[in-house]
C-alpha cells in the first residue's frame, strides 16, 4: 500500500505522520508519500522525511497515487472531486459538523475513516487519538492559566510573608480534565472537580483533587462511558454549587462535553461577574458551545477583570508531541488493517474498524454516525 500524508490547511500546525513514524510504516511494508512542506509547522523538514524513506511530492501527486490519505483535519471539500473511489481517507472528522463533507465523499464512492470514532475500549486504547489530544489540551490549559494568572499556583513561605496557594476548579474529569488535575496539583494548586460520572471520583482523589458531588446525576450504560444530558433539577443544583466554588477559585478549567450535543452550560454569566478580578477561565469546550455562558470560541476576552479563553485547539499549539502521539495512534490502528506485506484489508467484522468507518462501498457503516446523523 502507498500512504499519502497531506499538508494541513488553515491554522493547523500538526501533521498526521512525523519522520520517525515513516520509518515504522516502511518496516510494515508501506510506502509513504508526503506532500512538500507537510511537516514544516510541526518542525519536521522535508529532508527529515526523505531521510526516513518518504517520497516528497506535490499535493496533486499525493492525491493521485496514494491508496490511503492521512491528515489531521479533513481535506477541504473541493479536494473530494480529485479523489478516486478506490481511495481511503482517514482523519479526525467530527461527523456532526462535517456531515455535508461526508455525504459528498460517500457519493464519490470513497471509503472514509473517522479517527475520532475509534471505540473507547481497552483493545483500542493505543489508537485513541481523542485521548492523546485531550492529554495535550489538559496540560496546555493549566500552563496557560498559570501564565495568565496574576498569582502563584503553589504556596510560598518567604521572608516577605506567606503566599496562599491558588484554587483551581475543573469542570469535567474526562481525559483532559484528569490531566489538568494532575498538572495543577504538580504546580501546587488546590484542585476541586465536578463531573456527572461517579466513576471518576476515585481517579480525581488519587491525583490529589477533591471531587464535589452533586446528588441525582443521571448515567446511562448505553452511552458507552460518556456523559448524558442531565435533568433540569440536577442542572439547577449543579449550577448553584459550581457558582459557590467558582467564586472562591482563581482558575476554572472547563472541559465538560456530551458527544454529539452542545456542551453543557455550567458557568453562568452572573457567576463570572461574581468571580475575583484577575481570575482565569479556560474553556476547552468552546468549539461545541462552551461550558461558560460568556465564552467566545477562538477568542480571549476579559469580562469584569476575568480572563475567558475560548480555546479548543491546544494540540495545534504543541505540534511536535501532539503529532508524535497522533502518528503513533495511527500506526497502532494500521497494525490491525494491513497484512504482513503491507496490503490494506478493511475487515468490517472487526469492531474497531467497523466503529471507525463512516462510509464504505457507498454505505454508512458506523452505528454512532447513523445515530448522530439520523440515518436508517
Ligand atoms: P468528554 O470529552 O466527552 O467529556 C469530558 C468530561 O465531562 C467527562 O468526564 C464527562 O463526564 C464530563 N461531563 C459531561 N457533562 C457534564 C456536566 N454536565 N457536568 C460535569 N461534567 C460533565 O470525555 P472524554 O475525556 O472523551 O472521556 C469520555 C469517556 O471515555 C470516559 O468514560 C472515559 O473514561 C472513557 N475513555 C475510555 C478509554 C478507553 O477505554 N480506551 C480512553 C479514554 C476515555
Amino acid at each position: 500500500m502507498i500512504i499519502g500524508v497531506l499538508k494541513e490547511t488553515g491554522t493547523e500546525n500538526r501533521v498526521a505522520i512525523l519522520p520517525a513514524e515513516v520509518v515504522v510504516l516502511k518496516n510494515m511494508g508501506i510506502d509513504v508519500l508526503v506532500e512538500n512542506n507537510a511537516g514544516e509547522r510541526a518542525f519536521a523538514s522535508d529532508l527529515a522525511y526523505r531521510t526516513a524513506g518518504a517520497r516528497l511530492v506535490e499535493r496533486k501527486e499525493v492525491i493521485s497515487e496514494a491508496e490511503m490519505l492521512l491528515s489531521v483535519n479533513p481535506p477541504v471539500e473541493d479536494d473530494i472531486n480529485s479523489f478516486k473511489e478506490w481511495q481511503v481517507l482517514c482523519s479526525v472528522l467530527n461527523p456532526v459538523v462535517n456531515s455535508k463533507w461526508i455525504e459528498k465523499a460517500r457519493l464519490r464512492g470513497l471509503s472514509v475513516l473517522a479517527l475520532d470514532l475509534i471505540p473507547r475500549t481497552t483493545r483500542a486504547q493505543s489508537m485513541d487519538i481523542l485521548s492523546s489530544m485531550a492529554t495535550v489540551s489538559g496540560y496546555k490549559a493549566v500552563l496557560e492559566a498559570a501564565s495568565l494568572l496574576p498569582r502563584f499556583f503553589p504556596m510560598f513561605m518567604s521572608a516577605a510573608g506567606t503566599i496562599k496557594p491558588s484554587r483551581v476548579l475543573i469542570l469535567g474529569a474526562g481525559v483532559a480534565g484528569l490531566q489538568a488535575v494532575a498538572i495543577a496539583r504538580k504546580l501546587g494548586a488546590i484542585v476541586e472537580v465536578f463531573d456527572v460520572r461517579a466513576a471518576v471520583k476515585e481517579e480525581v482523589k488519587s491525583l490529589g483533587g477533591k471531587f464535589i458531588e452533586v446528588e441525582g446525576a443521571k448515567e446511562d450504560v448505553a452511552a458507552g462511558g460518556y456523559a448524558v444530558e442531565q435533568t433540569e433539577e440536577f442542572k439547577r443544583k449543579q449550577q448553584e454549587l459550581i457558582q459557590e466554588h467558582a467564586i472562591a477559585s482563581d482558575v476554572v478549567i472547563a472541559t465538560a462535553q456530551i458527544p454529539g450535543r452542545k456542551a453543557p452550560v455550567l458557568l453562568l454569566k452572573e457567576t463570572v461577574y461574581s468571580m475575583k478580578p484577575g481570575s482565569v477561565i479556560i474553556d476547552l469546550a468552546a468549539s461545541s458551545g462552551g461550558n461558560c455562558e460568556l465564552t467566545e470560541n477562538g477568542k480571549n476576552i476579559i469580562i469584569n477583570g476575568v480572563n475567558i479563553i475560548g480555546k479548543s485547539d491546544y494540540p495545534s499549539d504543541m505540534p511536535s508531541d501532539a503529532s508524535k502521539m497522533f502518528g503513533c495512534n495511527i500506526i497502532n490502528l494500521l497494525k490491525i488493517m494491513v497484512d504482513k506485506n503491507g496490503k490494506l484489508i478493511l475487515n468490517m467484522h472487526d469492531e474497531i474498524i467497523n466503529g471507525t468507518t463512516v462510509v464504505y462501498g457507498k454505505e454508512y457503516i458506523s452505528q454512532r454516525v447513523k445515530q448522530l446523523l439520523n440515518i436508517n
